[in-house]
């Protein structure tokens, strides 16, 4: 296992570069699966642990896939398999993302609970509800969902939980209604830059859909899907973990190939805490040229704040004076980095789905243990702020999630490296 050693205190200056969103490719590469001919998906992360393992997947299922630098090209011609297993689930939840293609094309889809996880419960009834609707008979067996999708027809789907709109179990009920005789129609559907991106791809591959972007997306099923090539969107995650790593560091940097507009919300909360950003063409700048103040969040749906940031923001919140208050209303248990923030000098309560921070002026480096992707992010950023040495131990949470963590830091000046644990 390896671990990241950071020496803090180091102001991030420079430019750098955002790899593609992996929650986008994760789908999209799953969506592959649909048509009878070869796509090619570029811009993709190929290095994320995640995308390893889906890339794995979709060989097993009897797919033929080539990695070549950051394109991904995937000929499913003749694939046979319908299942998705415990092994390959149990290291990666995404892998539910497999249940609507394999059902809109193989009719049939064998694929393992993937169960709770580290940042909270994470049910799938609304996956299940999705394409019960659409006429699967679906079973619960050993561990797998199991569905049948003979019968499949066009239907009308609501797909609002308690946490609001579901960013897969939409993608799975879209992926699925793509080869569905008849029309789809999604109520309360997500509309994450990610889920977009994958109506893109999938209207590129043939499959007729509307309303994308909005919470109310229409698909009328077709015969078959054709292969295509797509350019995956930037990381939006990865862009909003920079931007708090400049901000966190008194840093002054360029985020180069990112689109600011996935990133509305959060920008809107650093510059209310007194973040200098601006924009060029794909580029982000962002400077922090004064002290900030703090300022509250609360984790919502898109166009709302994303959980996914929300312990980021938190690190940054630790170094700033005052209080402020975050509120995590998609996953009310996201709450790993806390405790171990705490340990570096943080001054951070926890009130149900509620944190309270008090900033205080500086936290000292230790080692911690990262326990999910976006809460090892966050440990590296509060290490980069903090005074000494910090190790982040388990890194291969990271390693799910972000591209050469540490090289881009690097070039930005961070003194950060990694070492076997
Ligand atoms: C996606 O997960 C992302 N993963 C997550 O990214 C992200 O945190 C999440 O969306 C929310 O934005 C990928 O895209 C691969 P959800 P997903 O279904 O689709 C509840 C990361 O760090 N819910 O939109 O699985 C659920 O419990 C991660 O990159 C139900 O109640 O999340 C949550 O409260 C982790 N029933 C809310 O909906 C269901 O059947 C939103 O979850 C499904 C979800």
């Amino acid at each position: 296992m390896d671990k990241l050693i950071i020496d803090g205190g180091v102001r991030l200056k420079g430019s750098v570069e955002v790899s593609g969103a992996k929650n986008a490719a994760l789908p999209i590469l799953a969506a592959t699966l649909l048509a009878d001919e070869k796509s090619v998906i570029k811009n993709v992360p190929t290095s994320l642990l995640d995308v390893i393992t889906m890339v794995k997947i979709i060989r097993y299922l009897g797919a033929k896939v080539e990695v070549q630098g950051n394109t991904i090209t995937v000929e499913p011609k003749g694939y046979k398999g319908c299942t998705a297993p415990y092994k390959f689930v149990s290291t990666m939840r995404a892998s539910i993302c497999l249940l609507g293609p394999l059902l809109g094309k193989q009719k049939y889809a064998e694929v393992s609970f993937p169960g709770g996880c580290v940042i909270g419960p994470r049910p799938v009834d609304l996956h299940l509800k999705g394409i019960k609707a659409l006429g699967a008979k679906v079973k619960i067996y050993g561990g797998y969902i199991i569905a049948d999708g003979r019968n499949l027809r066009g239907s009308h789907v609501y797909l609002g939980g308690h946490f609001g709109s579901s960013v897969l179990a939409t993608a799975n009920v879209m992926m699925a209604a793509t080869l569905t005789k008849g029309r789809t129609i999604i109520e309360n559907a997500a509309c994450e830059p990610e889920v977009v991106d994958l109506a893109h791809f999938l209207k590129q591959m043939g499959a007729k859909i509307e309303g994308e972007s909005t919470h109310k997306i229409e698909i009328e099923g077709v015969k078959k899907l054709a292969g295509a090539e797509h350019m995956l969107i930037a990381d939006r995650i990865e862009t909003g973990t920079y931007m708090i790593g400049a901000a966190i560091t008194d840093g002054d940097i360029v985020i180069k190939k990112a689109n600011p507009n996935h990133c509305i919300a959060l920008i809107d909360k650093l510059r209310e805490a007194g973040v200098s950003i601006t924009f060029g063409k794909n580029e982000i700048h962002v400077r922090k040229t004064r002290s900030l103040k703090p300022v509250d969040v609360t984790t919502l749906p898109y166009p709302g704040f994303p959980t996914d940031m929300q312990a980021q923001f938190m690190s940054l919140m630790c170094v700033t004076k005052g209080i402020s208050v975050i509120t995590e209303k998609i996953y009310p248990e996201r709450f790993m980095h806390l405790s171990e923030l705490n340990r570096m000098g943080a001054n951070i309560i926890l009130e149900g789905p509620t944190a309270i921070v008090k900033g205080v002026k500086n936290l000292s480096g230790a080692p911690l243990m990262a326990s999910d992707l976006r809460a090892s992010a966050a440990l590296v950023l509060a290490g980069l702020a903090g005074k000494g040495k910090s190790e982040v131990l388990r890194v291969y949470h990271l390693d799910r999630g972000y591209e050469d963590m540490e090289k881009k830091l690097s070039r930005l000046g961070a003194k950060i490296w990694r070492e076997k644990e």
